[in-house]
């Protein structure tokens, strides 16, 4: 047992409770704090400064290790003193601090010095509450830790107060520091474009700082706030793996620096690009949560744990579906953007409803253009009233009719822009984003408005609440198509201004939140021109995200792989579109199209006005197929077999259900060369004893390929692919349950 140590935050869950610790531990006099979860354990201490200091984060230790102080404070002659080479938790900008800080404030006087020191600690439930205070000034932090005892992911955010008597300045404050030892590690990171989001990038971690950031207002398609450090040795399925996740959809950075003794922080919060917050008299400022965890199974033991965190832990759940463990899979929708664009009225919706019904669709989503004076996208935006030449009778007879085909009614809106040719923007120029007297860059003929402001956050909440309350509507798209510009809120004294970085998330977040509270089971997808805003801050209000405006089937192989580094199939939307794909001119088959699609949560985009009777039959058998086993694709342990990135010939990916009873496959050729077949795949994650059966989604033969074996046929001998699967965009699906 654990001696001379106060037990301070116990299991909550029975299931839990025989087979884990307790989750957070404090040493009196040691002063060494210690959580442990899943197969994790995070320690950090009081220093002999009073500084809180990084001790281990790691694999579990067992419950009799008394944790020393590993990592004593060094310096590196005068001029590294060891202010700087300490891993702090939480360090203030002061002292003889280079490396990154977590907070940095000018107070009133001109003082630019902030010491933090241990002060006082609170247990909460799995965690701790541990403030510290500035060694002179009426500053306090309150870091807040969690550990979630399932995955051992750690959850960690400060609330920042002034005591003092004079405003202060916050020009910098991370959400949260992670510190690793000296090694040699791999950085891996999501970057992209609009249209080409979630590449993998890795590099070597070399000395200095790795910036990964946002200054657009905006999560963006550009980067993505997550992060995964694989030790030297790491790769896909093992190694240790160091991986964290921000929770906010304004502009954020996250810093990844090695220092000058090769020591490894990981800083991340607020983008302190023109950020500036003022702090009166007793104010707070919170940040927001930075999520991180540690696998020893490689890249894929990191994602499997994000998975299972967001879906537990993270993702909102509808009032019908309040007490499940995890939110039901998404239902397949059709979405009419790409077969209607800004041209839908009721007959021509209702065409594509009939159509999307006999298909097997779940939900039948109107996507932009049924608003306002909306042809195009040069006006309409901010006039939330629905166009009565496209809908002369409302969007009722519309709703009824696919309430009558069995399907729920999904719906478009862009509630934080306006376009300038718009009442909204003729009655309150001023609610746009701007700073007066000077250009206001338009993209896609679009301003931003300002939703820092309370009039404009209640004329949203305002006009979303009375569109809900009107029609009955089970789905809202929320769209976001551009980023910031001008970003002034000039109601406030010009040395506040800058607080819209804050504000306008949390006017996002609470509308997000009132809405959900008020219409507790409609779900809301998060969407912005593709994946511009995903990230754990929107997924708690968020059903589902929108990946990518890229459709293309094979483009999108790409694109899967890289979003589920970071987050669950679960929310991923797939549409299946028409070939020859709009992007890149590319024709696939109806097949390679669905089965790409099928790897996320399924929607079709299509113009299926335009299939033949057997496209028609092609997908509704796929459709019924994809229902069968959705749980375990969406929600399933992910394995990817074989990556689709730097030009592989080949892809496949794998998931198994947590009873480990199903699994399922997908395969996709890009162009055989030489002859060359496809990898002899050798699945993971079964159980070595079942017996599993063997059945094809797509419905193409396997010649050679037993009907029955055990998951150890299927993990060590492997599936050889039939000869004939070779060519270019080709693609095969199967299933394999317990017998
Ligand atoms: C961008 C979205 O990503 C598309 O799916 C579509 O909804 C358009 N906006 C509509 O303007």
């Amino acid at each position: 047992m654990l001696k001379n140590f106060l037990i301070v935050a116990t299991l909550s869950g029975a299931v839990m409770a025989s087979a884990q610790p307790a989750a957070a531990h404090f040493d009196t006099q040691s002063k060494v704090f210690r959580l442990d979860g899943g197969g994790t354990t995070y320690a950090f201490g009081v220093n002999a400064r009073g500084e809180l200091q990084q001790i281990y984060w790691g694999g579990h230790l067992a419950e009799t290790d008394a944790i020393p102080w590993a990592v004593p404070m060094r310096a590196w002659a005068s001029f590294d003193s060891s202010h700087t080479t300490t891993p702090e938790e939480y360090a203030g900008w002061g002292a003889g601090l280079f490396v990154e800080p977590a907070l940095k404030i000018t107070f009133a006087d001109g003082n630019r010095d902030l010491v933090l020191h241990y002060e006082s600690h609170t247990t909460i439930a799995n965690g701790v509450d541990v403030v510290l205070k500035d060694i002179e000034r009426k500053i306090y932090v309150t870091l807040h830790y969690t550990i979630d005892l399932q995955t051992g992911i750690l959850a960690r955010s400060a609330t920042i107060e002034n005591r003092e008597a004079a405003p202060v300045t916050v020009e910098q404050a991370a959400a949260a520091a992670w510190a690793l030892p000296p090694a040699h590690y791999t950085l891996n990171y999501l970057t992209g474009r609009w249209a080409g989001e979630w590449n993998l990038t890795e590099e070597p971690l070399r000395p200095g700082v790795r910036v990964i950031e946002s200054r657009r207002g905006s999560t963006s398609h550009q980067a993505n706030p997550w992060f995964a450090i694989q030790s030297g040795e790491s790769s896909e399925e093992h190694g240790e793996v160091w991986f964290g996740a921000l929770a906010w959809s304004g502009s954020w950075r996250i810093t990844v620096e090695q220092d000058q003794l090769d020591a490894v922080r990981v800083t991340g919060g607020f983008n302190p690009f023109d950020f500036g917050y003022v702090l009166h008299p007793r104010e707070r400022l919170e940040t927001p949560v930075f999520y991180a965890g540690y696998s020893p199974d490689g890249l894929g033991g990191a994602s499997r744990l994000l998975h299972s965190f967001e879906l537990h832990n993270v993702l909102p759940r509808t009032a019908a579906t309040a007490s499940a463990s995890t939110p039901k899979p998404r239902p397949v929708i059709y979405n009419s953007w790409e077969a209607t664009e800004f041209n839908v009225d009721e007959a021509g919706q209702i065409a594509l409803a009939e159509k999307a019904a006999a298909l097997g669709v779940d939900r039948f989503v109107m996507d932009d253009g049924w608003f306002g004076q909306r042809k195009n996208d040069h006006a309409g935006l901010g006039d939330w009233y629905v166009n009565s030449q496209k809908f002369p009778h409302g969007l009722k007879p519309l709703i009824d009719r696919v309430h009558a085909l069995g399907m729920d009614f999904g719906l478009w809106v862009e509630p934080e822009m306006v376009n300038p040719d718009s009442d909204l923007y003729r009655k309150h120029p001023d609610w746009a984003l701007n700073f007066p007297g000077r250009p206001r860059s338009e993209e896609r003929n679009q301003l931003v408005l300002n939703l820092a402001r309370d009039d404009v956050r209640d004329y949203v909440l305002g006009f979303l609440d009375k569109l809900l309350n009107e029609n009955d509507i089970a789905f809202l798209k929320w769209d976001y198509n551009r980023n910031w510009s001008e970003p002034g809120w000039d109601q406030l004294p010009a040395a506040e201004q800058k607080k819209v970085y804050v504000q306008f998330t949390r006017n996002l977040y609470s509308i997000l939140a009132e809405l959900r509270r008020k219409h507790p089971n409609v779900e809301i997808e998060s969407c912005s021109g593709g994946g511009g805003r995903v990230d754990l801050g929107i997924l708690r209000y968020t059903d589902e995200v929108w990946p990518s405006d890229n459709t293309d089937p094979f483009d999108r192989l790409t694109i899967q792989d890289g979003f589920t580094y970071a987050y669950t199939p679960q929310v991923m939307m797939a549409w299946v579109t028409d070939s020859p794909h709009w992007m890149n001119k590319r024709t696939t088959s109806l097949s390679y199209r669905m089965l790409s699609s099928m790897q996320g949560s399924l929607g079709i985009g299509a113009n299926i006005n335009h299939w033949t009777p057997e496209e028609m039959a092609l997908a509704k058998r796929l459709i019924a197929a994809y229902h069968e086993v959705q749980p375990t694709i969406v929600q399933g342990e992910l394995y990817r077999l074989i990556s689709p990135r730097n030009g592989s010939e080949f892809s496949a990916t794998q998931t198994v259900r947590a009873d480990k009873g199903q699994s399922v496959v997908f395969a996709f050729i890009h162009s055989t060369q030489e002859g060359r077949g496809f990898p002899i795949l050798k699945l993971k994650g079964l159980d070595s004893a079942t017996q599993y059966a063997f059945t094809s989604i797509e419905g193409k033969a396997k010649p050679g390929t037993p009907a029955v074996a055990s998951g150890a046929w299927w993990m060590n001998h492997g599936l050889e692919m039939d000869d004939a699967f070779r060519g270019d965009f080709q693609a095969v699906a199967f299933r394999l349950d317990r017998k």
